[in-house]
């Protein structure tokens, strides 16, 4: 028979303790017990609950399918309950993600960030969730890239027939809220001109082609461009489905043996390495970072999460970590200049604009020399 699930991460920040560092245990019990309730009224089959600096990720595994109201709502409520605890121990941000004050239906939008798949278990179904923090959803260009199109990265992709086919790369425009199908690899060029530029174009799932299986899922939300302004990054999630016709484990965590350069950072406007490391290391407090990134490994039974495993607890990603920590000392270096310092079309949605009009009274026109 076959056994068919949704899995759905809800994340969002509702607070930080102390800063934006981490999450304070009080408000991971409040997720912690409804969670089980939610298990327990059969709202949902399993779960796990994943945390990353001050984010909190609700990875759930259900029978309601894609976008389902009663899931969302329940996502919102919990956030909504952890921000009155926020509230209470005066956490910092308290709410930082819940933009709007009422739930209409569905989070996307709203604030929190939401990866899904709607998936038929397979007979051995390994599962990565990535949560990152300090960071943007285009932060998972790379990786995905790397996994499901490189065969530097990929070994799969040469050596399994069943690959040879290649993905389909889901790429939403961020910007002007449209979307395109890349078929890869014979438009891998054309897709990296555009996931590039992780700011706006962002890969949001990739299927195989072969027959259409759902392989990656990723959050796209961007908190300023649904705010309008900055209110905090938007600390992406992503799920990836592995081995048989899939990358294997190994494969889909190699791209994070590279700490690849992403934005995000202090006050979301620096660039800095992504760090791989295991739960212990999560918080991040260097300049509010560097930004990273956890894996909770599971196999699923029957909708269950069986783990999680810290995958990158691995020491092979010391070297990683090494050169993450090196770059944070090279970029730190130099202050508030651009690059490491966001671009100014970057910081569109922070105060610069705000400084731009309270100087505009003092610009004087300038005659060509
Ligand atoms: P095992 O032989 O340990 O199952 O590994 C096979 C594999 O595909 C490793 O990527
Ligand atoms: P978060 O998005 O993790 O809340 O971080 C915001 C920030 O401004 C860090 O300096
Ligand atoms: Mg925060
Ligand atoms: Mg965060």
């Amino acid at each position: 028979m076959v056994e068919k699930y949704t899995l759905s991460i809800i994340k969002a920040d509702v607070g930080g303790d102390v800063g934006h560092s981490s999450v304070h245990p009080e408000l991971l019990a409040k997720a912690d017990e409804q969670l089980a309730k939610a298990k327990k009224d059969g709202l949902i089959v399993d779960y796990c609950r994943g945390l990353v600096g001050d984010d909190t990720a609700l990875i759930m595994s259900h029978e309601h399918g894609v976008d389902a109201p009663n899931i969302h709502e329940f996502a919102w409520k919990t956030f909504e309950a952890m921000t009155e605890v926020a509230q209470k121990l005066k956490q910092y941000g308290a709410g930082q993600d819940l933009l709007s004050t009422a739930f209409s239906g569905n989070v996307r939008g709203m604030g929190p960030g939401v990866a899904e798949m709607d998936i038929e278990e397979r007979k051995a179904e390994p599962l990565l969730c990535f949560l990152a923090d300090k960071t943007e959803p285009g932060a998972w260009n790379m990786p995905l890239y790397k996994m499901f199109c490189d065969p530097f990265t990929t070994a799969g992709l040469v050596i399994d027939p069943s690959m040879h086919d290649g993905f389909n790369f889901e790429v939403h425009d961020l910007i002007e809220k449209r979307k395109i199908i890349f078929s890869c690899p014979e438009e891998a060029y054309s897709m990296l001109a555009f996931i590039g530029a992780p700011g706006r174009y962002v890969i949001k799932s990739v299927f195989r082609k072969e027959d259409g299986m759902i392989a990656a899922s990723t959050s796209t939300q961007r908190l300023s461009l649904i705010a309008g302004k900055y209110v905090g990054k938007d600390d992406p999630v992503m799920m990836v489905r592995c081995q048989n016709g899939l990358p294997a484990v190994g494969e889909a965590l190699d791209p994070f043996a590279h700490a690849y350069m992403v934005a995000g950072w202090m006050r979301g406007s620096h660039h800095g390495p992504m760090m791989p490391v295991g739960f212990e290391d999560s918080t991040p407090t260097r300049f509010d970072g560097p930004p990273r990134v956890v894996c909770y490994g599971f196999q699923m039974a029957n909708g269950n999460f069986i783990g999680p495993r810290d995958m990158f607890a691995d020491v092979s990603y010391d070297n990683a970590r090494a050169e993450a920590l090196w770059a944070a000392d090279y970029f730190r270096k130099q202050g508030p200049f651009e690059p490491h310092r966001l671009s100014l079309e970057d910081l569109e949605y922070t105060t610069m604009p705000k400084l731009m009009e309270d100087l505009k009274s003092k610009w004087q026109p300038e005659k060509d020399e």
